[in-house]
């Protein structure tokens, strides 16, 4: 018990059902954060568990012998993530690499004050510690009646692509505009940068491996409600659970955390113009759509279906990485409470979670060398469906049709 390991992750593979509740054992019993799947409940047998195991827990070598290490130098690649830049000799850009908080809002202000005509902030709610969600909306043309599309990231504190991904989006938007001027033209567009902040400045200072908000239960000794189980879909259902102990708790009611009400509230004050929603998580590489509250099919799965279709093949074709793609439930699990399918309910019709890189290799320690390559594919996926929400919501009338 003088060793002292250092933090792992581990990839296993149960067997049989015996092994399976071991598992789950395991990771009630031990000091452990459970990467995949998201919650013991779905541990099932022959089904990849990738299992983050503190270096403290000394025990572990006995209980896990015999599994696959996958990351045996987890704390050298947090540091990695979090020096930023320090290093003179880096030369990645401010876009490559992850920032704190603080930092964040910096660049939201700066954003704001260097575009003054097309970038504005917008304040849609509080977090529960009283930080402040800021929205930026993208305009570039001042054409009537516009649409719009809404992106929101960072609702799950750990995935820090995701946070990475709306500035590397704004970024894109703003600066390489002619690319996308047809977009653009058509299309307003909401950033919501950090959508837990509270939770995401814990990943920093306190518990990298952070999923939920920071709101405290009536058990002091657990946190949190996990935000994309606090919609007002199949609310606390199958899939989630009424346990605030546990990554998947559903809060006490819907929308009971100020950080899901407020983008509730705005998505409801603004569901007339918002024709497109797109909620940014990792990891996995998948392009998913509703439902995944239940199994039955939602009313144009058929037209969101060739939209994420064709998002995938042109990620394979520009950088050879693969992303599964379909409705929520039947290519992950049931999960309900999710902003995608509230935001469908609600009438935006064209809803999507995309889960970015990678597929297990880092998880969520991904490192800033793969950001660009990430954010580069997930923008493909949202210029290749936004293009097909127009082609769809706007098509002209054809003569014969009025
Ligand atoms: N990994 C995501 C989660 O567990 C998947 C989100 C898919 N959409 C949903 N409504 N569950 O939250
Ligand atoms: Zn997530």
């Amino acid at each position: 018990t003088l060793f002292q390991f250092s933090d792992q992750v581990l990839i296993i593979t149960p067997e049989t059902q015996e092994q399976v509740d071991i598992l789950k054992n395991v990771t009630s019993q031990y000091e452990t954060a459970l990467w995949q799947p998201v919650s013991p409940v779905y541990m099932k047998e022959q089904a990849e568990v990738h299992l983050f195991v503190p270096g403290e827990s000394f025990e572990t070598e006995q209980v896990y012998s015999g599994f696959r290490v996958s990351l045996p130098n987890v704390n050298e690649l947090i540091e990695m993530q979090t020096m930023n830049g320090t290093d003179p000799r880096s030369t990645s850009t401010f876009y490559e690499r992850y920032h704190r908080l603080e930092d964040i809002y910096d660049w939201l202000n700066r954003t704001a004050h260097d575009n003054p005509r097309t970038v504005k902030t917008i304040l849609v709610g509080s977090s529960h510690e009283k930080r402040p969600l800021y929205a930026l909306k993208l305009s570039f043309s001042d054409r009537p009646n516009r649409k719009a599309m809404w992106i929101d990231c960072g609702i799950h504190a750990r995935e820090w692509i995701s946070p990475a991904f709306c500035l590397w989006f704004v970024h894109h938007v703003s600066t390489v505009k002619v690319e996308i001027t047809d977009i653009l033209n058509n299309m307003d567009v909401y950033v919501l940068p950090v959508m837990n902040p509270d939770g995401y400045k814990y990943t920093w200072t306190t518990n990298r491996m952070w999923r939920k908000n920071r709101a405290p239960s009536h058990n002091p000794k657990c946190v949190g409600v996990d935000l994309n189980r606090n919609f007002d879909a199949n609310w606390c259902t199958e899939g989630a659970l009424p346990y605030p102990c546990s990554e998947i708790y559903c809060g006490a009611f819907p929308e009971s955390e100020p950080e899901s009400r407020a983008v509730a509230d705005f998505l409801r004050e603004h569901k007339d113009s918002i024709q497109l929603y797109i909620s940014i998580h990792s990891y996995s590489q998948m392009l998913l759509f509703p439902y995944s509250c239940t199994v039955e099919e939602a009313g144009n799965h058929n037209d969101l279906l060739e939209m994420v279709q064709e998002a995938a093949r042109k990620i394979r074709t520009f950088y050879r990485s693969t992303y599964k793609y379909g409705a929520g439930a039947k290519t992950i699990y049931l999960a309900p409470g999710g902003s995608d399918d509230w935001a469908y309910d609600l009438g935006i019709k064209y809803s999507f979670t995309f889960e970015l890189q990678d597929r297990g290799e880092y998880g969520f320690l991904l490192p800033p060398s793969r950001i660009g390559n990430a954010c580069n594919e997930a923008l493909t996926a949202v210029k290749t469906i936004a293009l097909k929400v127009m082609e769809k919501t706007q098509a002209p009338k054809s003569p014969a049709a009025v």
